[in-house]
């Protein structure tokens, strides 16, 4: 028993570092492989043994829940042309786990989404935390590695990775102590200076929440931009309780951007087998011509 069976999977931004791809088509929506960077993300967490997700959108975001709709007739289509393998794809998405949708009415930011979810969480002691826009790739999935660390800690648990000082700016950074892999941490400070940074451990797109974590959020005055941001929830327990955060092994992938989304595209489709070589070619070719 792991202790952690829900996870919230927060889709209700914006993405407006992906406009205009993302004006009508949700950032979590856009195709990495054969398929939506939000599927990879409940793969994931399925694999790390979640059974239910509760996936935070917004108005106009309805294309999410289409995608993890059954859709019969579609299925009825794939069989009668001789596709039954694929039919049983598509029949599987969205039964993958129990799924709940909950509307974010506006984008107040992602402590905001996280506590959207908060009267669907029961009593559960910690929920998992995935942000669909970053893709991870490796064994075994981030999130197991973060409830492997929850049921030794108890207590919310960070996903770090160490970034270069340039580029450390962009995250959550954490304070830590100890020898690692897995780091008490003491402070969590965001998007600071290099010269500011308590060290090059940012925190990613994966977390494990326990409930002091949601108190904090229902008392977080907003920031800057109207948002209430989980870091600054996060930070708070930090310094009142126990957090942990776990420098994982693995790759985790950005689609949050144009650049981002087609390094991350290139990566994953290079790794397959199938699609791997045809890329490899299109690219030689490309060299080749000079197009
Ligand atoms: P991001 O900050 O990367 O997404 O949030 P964004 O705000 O949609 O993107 P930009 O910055 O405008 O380009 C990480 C995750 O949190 C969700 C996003 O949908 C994304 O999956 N999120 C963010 C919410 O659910 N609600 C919010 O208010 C903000």
């Amino acid at each position: 028993m792991t202790g952690v069976s829900t996870v919230v999977v927060p889709a209700g931004g914006l993405g407006t570092r992906f406009l205009p791809a993302t004006k009508a088509l949700p950032k979590e929506m856009v195709p990495v492989g054969d398929r939506p960077a939000i599927q990879w993300g409940l793969e994931e967490a399925v694999a790390s043994g979640i059974r239910r997700a509760v996936i935070i959108t917004a108005p106009g975001k309805d294309l999410i829940k289409a995608h993890f709709s059954p859709d019969p007739e579609l299925e009825a289509i794939l069989v009668g042309r001789g596709s039954p393998e694929l039919a049983d794809r598509i029949h599987r998405i969205g039964r993958m786990c129990e799924l709940e949708f909950v509307e974010q009415q506006q984008p107040l930011g992602l402590g905001h989404a996280v506590l959207c979810a908060a009267d669907r969480l029961g009593g559960e002691e910690a929920v998992a935390v995935l942000l669909p826009d970053d893709l991870f790739w490796g064994t075994p999935p981030l999130l197991a590695q973060l409830i492997r660390a929850y049921t030794r800690e108890r207590c919310t648990v960070l996903a770090l990775r160490r970034c270069p000082r340039d580029q450390i700016s962009r995250y959550g950074v954490a304070a830590v102590e100890g020898e690692g892999p897995v780091f008490h941490v003491s402070d969590v400070v965001e998007k600071p200076t290099p010269d500011e940074a308590p060290s090059d451990l940012a925190l990613m797109g994966r977390y494990v929440l326990t409930q002091d974590v949601f108190r904090a959020l229902s008392t977080t005055a907003p920031g800057a931009l109207g948002e209430i941001q989980l870091t600054d929830a996060i930070r708070a327990v930090a310094g009142a309780g126990k957090v942990v955060g776990v420098e994982f092994t693995g790759d985790l992938l950005d689609v949050g951007t144009l650049d981002s989304w087609l390094a991350t595209n290139a990566a994953i489709v290079w790794r397959d087998p199938d699609l791997g070589p045809a890329l490899r070619s299109r690219i030689e070719e490309l060299e080749s011509t000079g197009e």
